[in-house]
């Protein structure tokens, strides 16, 4: 008897202190959480959930193959790394990991910096106003980098502006209806989601999508034969060269057709654009969320940077440890990217370098300029294929003095 009184006694102080221990600020709990077990209900079907770091990294190096959910994106991505099977994959990633070594990647540092420079321009006319959704200016500084450093052309005129909203509009749309049709179990039966109106939506998605890449792909297949570059002498000499070039390259000795080619362009860019925006996103907030922590990372610019107005470069990226510390707590907390699915046998390192060289250039030359002022308790999120808060990315700028 006193053993079960001592029990409640225990459950009712426990009980207690959870309601009301110290909080950092988070985010709303995403509805439909559970007592104890949490979202843990929505996961039935799942064979295996592994959520420790060391197991996720083990599994992400063995485990080639991937469960049939992912050919739902086969439509457009096919032999793309994301969807390809296991021996489509090894040789192909073998084949691609030249494009995103150390030394490629560091000659796409000046393209982020000139990105990073005009969206901090583009952020003036928000700077000492009200919040404002900084969403869509971190996705146009995105897609124009990836379009220069993907493809190698810079949006220089309207066409290609517009082509690049079309085409991160329909990446969008997409993901959406990968979306709508992992959550509808009738749908993953190819017989019913062929006789469903989301399949004549997808088709016509995937052909825009399709159409622009293919003209960029022939575009600079004909542009080659001319010997015609990217931009400019400079850059030829530097050592830059798109991943197009590259794979055209590797297409020549005739080992990727130009439909392979096609699909892991866009494999690349859909990989890229939407998960990369959301990480910063996120992190501007949890800065604005943390002034000590803002203060922190102003003191590291300002070692490394003597003249806050100089261009970074890639001598400057390895010094700002501090920042890079933040943009991988905030991974870990709020992951893009947050479920990865394998039968039990890619690693992630691919995606892992170029993602922090750019998030690292466009939040430094942010944070140089503007104080951030964020709260991460407005952010409500929704786990589409990727994490993102569907509102409250709402920040405020004050320049700097
Ligand atoms: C914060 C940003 C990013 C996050 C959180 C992220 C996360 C991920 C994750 C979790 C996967 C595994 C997906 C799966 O197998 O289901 C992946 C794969 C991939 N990502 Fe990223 N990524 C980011 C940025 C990028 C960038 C900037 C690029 C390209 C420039 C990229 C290209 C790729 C590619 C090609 C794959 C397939 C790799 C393979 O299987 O060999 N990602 N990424």
């Amino acid at each position: 008897m006193f053993l079960i009184v001592l029990i409640l006694i225990w459950c009712a102080v426990f009980a207690l202190w959870w309601f009301v221990k110290p909080r950092h600020p988070s985010p709303p709990v995403y509805p439909g959480a559970l007592p104890i077990i949490g979202h843990a209900h929505r996961m039935l079907g799942s064979e295996l959930l592994v959520t420790d770091l060391d197991d996720c990294l083990t599994v992400a190096n063995t485990c080639l193959e991937k469960p049939y959910l992912y050919d739902f994106g086969k439509p457009l991505y096919d032999r793309g790394l994301v969807t390809a099977n296991a021996l489509t994959w090894k040789p192909h990633r073998k084949l691609l990991n030249p494009a995103f070594s150390q030394q490629i990647l560091n000659t796409f540092v000046q393209e982020y910096s000139e990105q990073a420079r005009c969206l901090v321009t583009e952020l003036a006319t928000e700077a000492g106003k009200d919040p404002f959704d900084v969403v869509p200016y971190l996705l146009k500084n995105v897609i124009r980098s990836l379009y220069k450093t993907v493809i190698g052309v810079k949006p220089s005129d309207n066409e290609q502006e517009m082509t690049l909203k079309t085409y991160a509009h329909a990446t969008d749309s997409f993901f959406g209806l990968l979306e709508d049709r992992l959550q509808s179990a009738w749908l993953h039966l190819p017989v019913i989601f062929n006789m469903s109106y989301l399949k004549k939506k997808q088709d016509a998605i995937v052909k825009t999508l399709k159409n622009i890449t293919e003209t960029i792909i022939m575009k600079r297949k004909s542009e080659r034969k001319q010997n015609v570059y990217a931009d400019s002498i400079k850059e030829v000499t530097s050592g830059y060269k798109s991943l197009l070039d590259l794979l055209l390259d590797v297409g020549e000795k005739e080992v990727f057709t130009d439909e392979e080619i096609r699909e892991h362009l866009d494999t690349i860019i859909g990989a890229a654009y939407d998960s990369t925006t959301r990480a910063m996103t996120v992190c501007l907030i949890l800065i604005g969320t943390y002034p000590n922590v803002q203060a922190r990372i102003l003191e590291e610019l300002q070692e490394v940077f003597d003249d806050p107005d100089r261009d970074l470069t890639r001598h400057d990226l390895p010094k700002l440890v501090y920042l890079e510390a933040v943009l991988k707590e905030t991974l870990r907390l709020y992951p893009s990217a947050p479920r990865v699915g394998r039968y039990s046998e890619s690693t992630v390192k691919l995606s892992k370098q170029s993602a922090m060289m750019s998030m690292k250039t466009t939040l430094a030359y942010i944070l140089r300029r503007y104080r951030v002022t964020g709260d991460i308790r407005n952010v409500q999120s929704k786990c589409d294929l990727i994490l993102k808060s569907v509102i409250g990315h709402k920040i405020s700028l004050q320049l700097r003095t």
